[in-house]
């Protein structure tokens, strides 16, 4: 059923009269994590994730791996910060809130990090299925690219 996120982004979905047991799918973060990551699906067309945050602990700025999408609150209230690289220096241009049933869209070329104001959940649509690793990029310095079973968050795995 989490194909049809990748054929039809419709960013009311679900449908109305259907109601997932989100908390009951997600995956709890480890301890100092900032997200538990569960994935609902994954082709070559892309994957949908469900990420169950940890209040207060924000991701390290990241891209995902040349792909694009989209992220939707579906429970509790993120925070989002946008960065801008010019060389090997990354420039934040503020958190800004994104609230419960809102959508923030990732282009393939975005770099941003993530934060949970309490507990929250998160669906993540990226398109196509991330054609390379995602990178971690540090304040200075060259960005680490990291593999398919890592988080966005510093140590990398
Ligand atoms: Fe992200």
């Amino acid at each position: 059923m989490f194909a049809e996120l990748l054929t039809h982004p419709d960013r009311a979905w679900p449908p109305s009269g259907e109601s997932p047991d989100w908390s009951a799918q997600s995956v709890a973060p480890r301890p100092g994590a900032p997200y538990g990551r569960r994935i609902l699906h994954a082709s070559p067309a892309g994957e949908v994730l469900l990420l169950q945050w940890a209040p207060g602990i924000a991701t390290a700025p990241h891209d995902h791996g040349g792909a694009s999408g989209w992220v939707r609150v579906l429970q509790g209230q993120l925070e989002e910060q946008r960065y801008t690289r010019q060389g090997q220096s990354l420039q934040a241009r503020g958190w800004r809130s994104v609230s419960l049933g809102s959508v923030s869209q990732v282009g393939a070329q975005d770099i941003h990090a993530m934060r949970a104001v309490g507990p929250a959940l998160s669906l993540h649509v990226y398109q196509p299925l991330p054609p390379r690793g995602m990178r971690l990029f540090p304040a200075q310095g060259p960005a680490l690219l990291v593999g398919p079973g890592c988080g966005a968050w510093w140590p990398a795995c």
